[in-house]
């Protein structure tokens, strides 16, 4: 059974939980971005990996994601919140029902965070005048050093049975 690993990823942060994923699988393996990665066909098993942009999958992600049926799926994504909480809950259940419906089988999964792109925070800061709430500035400070060794190893951890 050959397993695909099949990933979006506009700065990296989702490419390198990717590889890290990737360089601990068994078996027959390969990994794509998602652009090349077409409907799937040929693969068993494919884990796919998102950014979150806006509360859900980014939009190539969800292209690839619409085409999946009756497959068995891991699925990860890296996203600026804490992925904890509700908000990264939310994001990574909604693209897992979406799989669910369609007769997939999601056997594991895993989000972390994943330093927001300088460009974004500056648009955003621009919105509150230059001066961001605290808060705001505290979670862009933590995720900037994401994905770290230990999101690898915990990315490595989540699909060592798969
Ligand atoms: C346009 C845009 C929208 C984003 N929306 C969210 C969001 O809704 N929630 C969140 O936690 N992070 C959000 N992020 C942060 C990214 O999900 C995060 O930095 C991710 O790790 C980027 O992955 P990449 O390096 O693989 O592209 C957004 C980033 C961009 C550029």
């Amino acid at each position: 059974m050959k397993t695909l690993v099949a990933y979006s990823s506009l700065t990296g942060n989702t490419r390198r939980v990717a590889e890290a994923i990737f360089a601990s699988l068994k078996g027959d393996k390969a990994i794509l971005p998602i652009s090349e990665a077409g409907d799937g066909a040929g693969f068993e098993r494919i884990i796919i990996g998102f950014w979150v942009d806006k509360g859900d999958a980014n939009e190539e992600a969800l292209a690839f994601i619409e085409k999946l049926k009756g497959k068995a799926l891991g699925v990860f994504a890296t996203l600026g919140a804490d992925p904890t909480s509700e908000h990264a809950k939310k994001c990574l259940d909604g693209v897992l029902a979406r799989l669910l419906a369609k007769g997939n089988e999601v056997k594991a999964s895993f989000i972390c965070r994943g330093a927001i792109d300088p460009v974004l925070i500056e648009r955003v800061k621009a919105k509150w005048g230059g001066q961001a709430p605290q808060a705001r500035v505290d979670s862009w400070t933590e995720a900037a050093s994401h994905p770290d060794e230990k999101d690898f190893a915990n990315a490595r951890a989540a699909f060592a049975a798969f």
